[in-house]
């Protein structure tokens, strides 16, 4: 099938969500995923970041799609044409799904623990609005310990369901999930019994908020102050290749996560051995730094200078950062 992205073509296997394609695209065009995993089954279709407008519907029928539609969930035809980035529409509508999904959630990241690599967060910097519309309360909820190990703080969850796909896909028995209806709608585990099984931890790396996060890291520090290293061990859960993410701050394992790559999706689901019980440096054979988009706030502390373009031509300004005008010229 030969499907064109924002004027860039491609072409992809019967079956491919718009989505996938502009992921083999690559770049600024692919639309953003807050409830799609591409290692979940059935996810996608919840939240509507990722919608797109179908300017050409096919080859054989190229008509318009009457409305924008969700890319996660819309597979390509041969000859469609999609507009993402270039559709001031899409654009539009984007900043409405923003608008909606803060509506309930609080803007609460100089204190929440996913700040930093949130992805709600990311997304509001992009297309959120300046100052919320909504004038009535937000609704909020106590705070819950699944188990002794992860957090679930209700009042960020945007009802994306992953962490329920985790539970239903990766665990050997689910026994939390969405209950109620529409604007009640809550994760809870029912009786709120603890998850416990050797996956849970996975619901923390795949939730796109900081609804359920890592109680082991919580409040350690920001994650922008660690240093991601990738490592490796020999683990002997069947499931768990044992390639991980360490965050570390000094000689200190804060926090074990598993790999993400690009879309911000885990490589492999790790066990919660590898996750929550080895947080020493012996327990593991170091890979070398984790590449981090420097983009990222992660990477903030970790630049060995600001290259400022401006300061190469410009004498005053060479004069008055002269040092990094040497760094910058020496490199
Ligand atoms: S807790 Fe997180 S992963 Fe689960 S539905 Fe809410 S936002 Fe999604
Ligand atoms: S990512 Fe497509 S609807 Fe959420």
């Amino acid at each position: 099938m030969k499907v064109t992205i924002d004027g860039i073509s491609v072409e992809v296997p019967d079956g491919t969500s718009i989505l996938n394609a502009a992921r083999i695209i690559g770049g600024d065009i692919v639309p953003p995923a807050m409830c799609y995993y591409s290692k979940l089954a059935g996810s996608g279709g919840k939240c509507r970041t990722c919608l797109v407008k179908v300017s050409k519907g096919s080859e054989k029928d190229p008509r318009p799609m009457p409305k924008l539609v969700a890319s996660c969930r819309t597979n390509v035809m041969d000859g469609m044409e999609v507009q993402n980035i270039t559709s001031p529409e899409v654009i539009e509508a984007r900043k409405g799904v923003v608008e909606m999904l803060l509506i309930n959630h609080p803007l609460d990241c100089p204190i929440c623990d996913q700040a930093g690599e949130c992805h709600l967060q990311d997304l509001a910097f992009e297309h959120g609005a300046v100052k919320t519309r909504y004038e009535f309360d937000r609704r909020t909820f106590n705070k819950i310990d699944i188990g002794d190990k992860i957090q679930l703080h209700m009042t960020r969850c945007i009802l994306c369901y992953r962490c329920v796909y985790v539970a239903d896909q990766i665990t050997d028995h689910r026994i939390h999930g969405i209950l109620n209806r529409g604007d009640h709608s809550e994760i809870s585990t029912y009786i709120q019994a603890a998850v416990d099984n050797d996956f849970s931890g996975n619901v923390i790396d795949v939730c796109p908020v900081g609804a359920l996060t890592d109680k082991t890291f919580r409040f350690k520090n920001r994650v922008w102050f660690t240093k991601p290293v990738e490592a490796h061990r020999d683990c002997d859960h069947e499931k768990c290749k044992g390639e991980v993410t360490l965050w570390y701050k000094g000689d200190d394992v804060l926090r074990v996560t598993a790999r993400k790559d690009v879309y911000g999706e885990v490589e492999d689901f790790i066990c919660n051995t590898c996750r929550f019980d080895k947080k020493k440096t012996a327990d593991w054979v170091i890979d070398g730094p984790r590449k981090v988009s420097y983009q990222s706030v992660i990477s903030s502390n970790h630049y060995d200078f600001t290259p400022l373009p401006v300061v190469k031509t410009n004498p005053v300004l060479q004069e008055a950062n002269k040092e990094q005008f040497e760094r910058e010229t020496r490199l």
